[in-house]
């Protein structure tokens, strides 16, 4: 696997080693899968890869400045200054975007998984203080510096699967200091690596020790967002809407209020139990709604009409031994779907693309044209990041992937494995 990187910024301290120029042309591309859009995909939509046979991909400077055939001349007048790729045998993609997950932990919890497989559930192992709420203890008790190392070593695993932007939550501090320990970690993880991290507030995970859930509620608001916000720690808010967690009232009330904020809202909807938390995202225009695995044919419906991304986790479904969401359903419903892998330390410990991309094709029925917008286009959209990333278009930044494989079909078909040999992505200015 190579890493390159195309762009003007120099980390310094970045774990990667070999990078290349800042400039590509990369052509010859047997199969140049564009992904081409700037907003979610809803239903018969997903379909559309929007795909270029004999394709050419020109970055300049780290932002994609030419896509097209290789039969045409090289749009470049200074060559000379460009890595050139031949992707003869290959397919290219945008970047994959992880759009859910919690890589920013302290402590591990092999032990629960144990007794999971044994027949505890999930909320059980929460209800006696553990889940959770022992990840809080352990996040609480690692240092900045141990976490930044920790969060290199996975976002390196990542970056190896073809991720190119991932989100991160913060909630494994609850109070103040560790919430924004976690965000502060996060922050400095993106300037270290070249993975795009995208923060979110999940103050909202647990109810901590001490307080009811309006108290907490209100102490995330006064006490912890205007930090958050001053200092740019997170541009998303989240909260675990769940039975025994945060009812769907609570919920509302403090997604509108972050919304007023300046804050997206996410949301943890209908995973365990149906509480209509897809209804309350669509109803709020939370960017996205993620699990679902409970969601209700109104929910479905409402996630349809709304310009919601309905966000699947089976790598989470399959950890926990539980059925996995509707996706062919939802899809057909009409819905914008984005997959992620959810990686944390306990309902889902695997930030594995390839894992997902099999769960999504084998047991969620999706095609694998569907699996492919679900973790580009679909999945920036689920970050409010259409725009600028999630497809190979001109003018968006140069996140791309070269699989060792001629076709996109290959990343289910390929069972588990990873198929992809360089990832070039961009930095920022
Ligand atoms: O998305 N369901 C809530 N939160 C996480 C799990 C967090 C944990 O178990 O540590 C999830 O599955
Ligand atoms: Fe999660």
């Amino acid at each position: 696997m190579q890493i390159e990187k195309a762009g003007n910024n120099v980390v310094s301290k970045s774990p990667l080693e070999g990078v290349g120029g800042c400039n590509y042309i990369i052509k010859n591309i047997t199969q140049l899968v564009t992904c081409s859009g700037f907003s979610a995909k809803h239903g018969q939509a997903m379909s559309d890869l929007e795909i270029i046979e004999n394709g050419m991909v020109v970055i300049t400077n780290g932002v994609i400045s030419y896509v097209g055939t290789s039969s045409s001349e090289i749009p470049v007048s200074n060559p000379e200054n460009y890595e050139i790729i031949d992707a003869t045998g290959k397919a290219v993609l945008p970047g994959f975007i992880d759009s859910h997950t919690h890589f920013v932990f302290g402590g591990y919890r092999e032990e629960e998984f144990s007794w999971r497989m044994r027949g505890d559930s999930y909320m059980s192992i929460m209800e006696r203080g553990g889940g959770i709420y022992s990840t809080v203890e352990a996040t609480r008790e690692t240092s900045e510096t141990e976490l930044i190392d920790l969060g290199l070593s996975r976002l390196n695993n990542m970056l190896a699967m073809g991720v190119t932007t991932v989100e991160g939550k913060s909630g494994y501090g609850l109070d103040k200091e560790t919430e924004l320990k976690q965000l502060r970690v996060m922050k400095e993880l993106n300037l270290l690596h070249p993975i795009n991290i995208v923060s979110t507030y999940l103050g909202g995970h647990a109810v901590p020790k001490g307080f009811t859930e309006n108290s907490y509620i209100d102490y995330m608001l006064q006490e912890v967002l205007p930090t958050i916000q001053k200092e740019k720690l997170a541009e998303n808010c989240d909260i675990f809407c769940e039975k025994g967690v945060f009812s769907t009232e609570e919920s509302r009330r403090f997604l509108l209020k972050i919304k007023e904020m300046g804050f997206n809202a996410k949301i943890h909807a209908d995973e365990i139990v149906n509480t209509g938390g897809a209804e309350l995202a669509a109803e709020i225009g939370a960017l996205s709604a993620d699990h679902l695995l409970q969601v209700s044919p109104k929910g479905i419906e409402a996630l349809a009409k709304s310009q919601t991304v309905a966000t699947l986790l089976p790598c989470t479904a399959f950890s926990l031994k539980e059925h996995y969401a509707k996706g062919r359903e939802m899809i057909d419903t009409g819905c914008a779907m984005a997959l992620a892998t959810d990686f944390n330390p306990g309902s889902c410990f695997s930030s594995s693309i390839p894992l997902t991309i099999a769960l999504a094709r084998i047991y969620m029925k999706l095609s694998p044209e569907e699996a492919v917008t679900a973790l580009t286009i679909n999945a920036a959209a689920a970050l409010g990041k259409a725009g600028t990333i999630g497809s190979i278009d001109v003018g968006k930044k140069g996140d791309l992937i070269i699989l060792e494989f001629p076709s996109y079909r290959f990343l289910p078909y390929h069972v588990g494995m990873n198929c992809v040999k360089k990832v070039i992505k961009s930095y920022e200015l």
